[in-house]
């Protein structure tokens, strides 16, 4: 199941008898390689033990909306936004009718107020209260807020009756969400992408450098490639593992960024400059250690390549797209830069949020509008930023 490899899924768990299933849930999710939280509301905690919960997920259960302890692990906010997908399995009529009305008044609801990511929801309940009208326009309000409905299947139910209000089964529920990080919109294109800082060599052990993780261009280049797209990843030095099926180059100096970059560009659809390359470099490298003086030493910086300009003047070009770190000014600056650099698409963050975040904001700007794509973490934010560039491809054909 590889569209949930590294999935981070928060199981909200709300108290129906199906709760017990959430053990085989959490099973097949972990074999999936998806990482599973858990939050539980009281109720569901009648059903099946936060202890089983806790040795299947291998994270603390979050129980209570004041816990000193658990604030102090992950907080709920970090957690609402640390996941790609929340899962309310099983949700009761009155779980559901309390995230209708936007209530928060207990861990589990108040996840699902503080989230950007996706949620879905699996109802379980007795079949009269699943065709009741008010669990229906209830569910219907979710449908429009774009909320998944997973289920529910029909059959006997606990309680004797026969009927729609089944939680599916946990293995259909791990294909459902599978499906939902599935997706092709970006089949066949061919996306290059430069990520991380560059490195600019002073002598043979000393460099210029920046902080930048690297973190966004790595989530950018594996949602490409669940989006379908063939992905080429030049990448200063990061401490990050390689997505799956990316094709990665390494590179230290923004001159070797922009050989490669030059080098990977033909028929690329689009070309995403991630990368925080450093503006200057030293003039002249010294080729052995330079030496302790006793005063001080005066360095001679000259102008770096910019990479961006350079694919933005190619002709054919791809869809060209910036990123900003900027400290003030964020939107000027970045209508700014997308003006003098020629970019079809340019997200502006803010520089002191992003550097080494889980998270991230960012605010599109094309030649024709702006368009925030609020805090989350940087794979959801990833797949948000990908959709408008698909956009802007589909445009452009
Ligand atoms: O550093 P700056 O704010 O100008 O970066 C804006 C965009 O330009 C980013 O997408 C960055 O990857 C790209 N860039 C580049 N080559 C440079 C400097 C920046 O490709 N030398």
């Amino acid at each position: 199941m590889l569209s949930l490899t590294n999935k981070r899924i928060l199981l909200g768990i709300t108290g129906g008898i199906a709760a017990y299933k959430c053990a085989e849930l959490t099973r097949l999710f972990s074999k999936a390689g998806a990482d599973v939280r858990i939050a539980m509301t009281r109720s569901a905690t009648e059903f099946i033990t936060p202890l089983t919960m806790q040795a299947l997920s291998g994270n603390r259960v979050h129980l209570e909306l004041l816990d000193t302890e658990a604030e102090a692990a992950m907080g709920h906010i970090e957690l609402a936004r640390w996941a790609d997908l929340v899962l309310i399995a099983p949700a009761t009529a009155d779980f559901i009718a309390r995230i209708v009305h936007g209530q928060a008044n207990d861990i589990l609801s108040t996840l699902v107020l503080a989230t950007s990511a996706p949620i879905a929801v699996a109802p379980a309940m007795n079949q009269a209260m699943w065709s009741d009208p008010g669990t229906q326009s209830n569910l219907q309000l979710l449908r429009d807020r774009s909320y998944h409905i997973f289920g529910p299947a029909e059959g006997e139910q606990a309680c004797g009756d026969v009927g729609l209000g089944r939680m599916l089964e946990p293995a259909e529920l791990i294909e459902e969400c599978a499906s939902l990080f599935k997706s092709d919109y970006l089949a066949g294109r061919k996306i290059v992408i430069t990520g991380g800082p560059t490195r600019e060599a002073l002598d043979p052990v000393r460099f210029i450098s920046n902080h930048s993780s690297g973190k966004m261009a790595y989530a950018l280049a594996a949602e490409a490639v669940f989006a379908g797209a063939k992905v080429i990843l030049i990448s200063g030095p990061v401490q990050l593992q390689t997505p799956d099926r990316v094709t990665r180059i390494d590179v230290e100096s923004a001159d070797q960024m922009l050989e490669a970059t030059l080098a990977q560009i033909e028929a690329a659809d689009v070309f995403i400059g991630v990368a925080a390359v450093a503006d200057y470099r030293p003039k002249n490298a010294a080729q052995e250690k330079i030496k302790k003086s006793t005063g001080e030493i005066q360095l001679t910086l000259v102008k770096n390549p910019d990479i961006i300009s350079e694919v933005a003047r190619l002709d054919p070009r791809p869809v060209v797209v910036g990123f900003a770190a900027e400290t003030n000014d964020i939107l000027e600056n970045g209508r700014k830069k997308l003006q003098k650099k020629n970019l079809d698409l340019l997200f502006a963050n803010n520089a002191t949020e992003t550097f080494n975040s889980e998270t991230i904001s960012v605010t599109a700007i094309s030649p024709t509008g702006e368009k925030e794509i609020p805090t989350a973490n940087k794979n959801v934010v990833a797949r948000n930023i990908l959709q408008l560039i698909a956009e802007t491809l589909t445009q452009k054909s």
